[in-house]
């Protein structure tokens, strides 16, 4: 069984935010794989995530899609991937992916996680953003039994 959430957001801020209160959650150890379309706000959630590890905001996060694999250092460290140009999952284990996830003190994000499912782990947190309006995106967060992140369900934007 899994807990889930679904919240809307309505600026690229508050996207940011709750990608921030998710990374304030994390221990070390946890994939988040990230799933919707073009300009969905991945990249951005990521930007979040990343604050909330605790990355410095001088350092800016971009998009991984060209690179394949971006690394940051914070209170955990960030290996932030992006799956839209791999062929398929063994492209991600070539990438160092078992490595990155075997890290106690990291945490692994994966845009376009769905086009890579066998190489996203059992425990992985997904999030799932989807348009709804202009600057209005919808979340959902799903995570299995035994991810403490129950605190996510008070997430309140602002
Ligand atoms: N609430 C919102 N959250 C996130 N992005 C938003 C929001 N409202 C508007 N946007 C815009 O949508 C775009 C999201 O871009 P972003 O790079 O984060 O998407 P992505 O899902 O990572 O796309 P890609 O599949 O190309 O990697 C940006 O241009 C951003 O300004
Ligand atoms: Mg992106």
């Amino acid at each position: 069984m899994t807990a889930e959430m679904e919240v809307l957001v309505r600026s690229v801020d508050e996207t940011r935010a709750l990608g921030a209160a998710l990374g304030g959650l994390l221990t070390g150890g946890e994939c988040v794989a990230l799933e919707g379309p073009l300009g969905a706000g991945k990249t951005h959630f990521v930007q979040g995530l990343a604050r909330g590890l605790g990355v410095p905001a001088e350092e800016p996060v971009v998009s991984p899609t060209f690179v394949l694999v971006r690394e940051y250092g914070g209170r955990l460290t960030l290996y932030h991937i992006d799956s839209y140009r791999l062929a398929d999952s063994a492209e991600l284990y070539e990438l160092g992916l078992a490595e990155m996830l075997a890290q106690p003190d990291a945490v692994v994000a994966i845009e376009w996680a769905d086009r890579t499912p066998e190489a996203v782990p059992a425990g992985a947190v997904w999030v799932a953003l989807a348009h709804v309006e202009a600057e209005v995106r919808r979340v959902a967060i799903a995570w299995g039994d035994g991810v403490r992140l129950g605190a996510l369900r008070g997430w309140q934007a602002g």
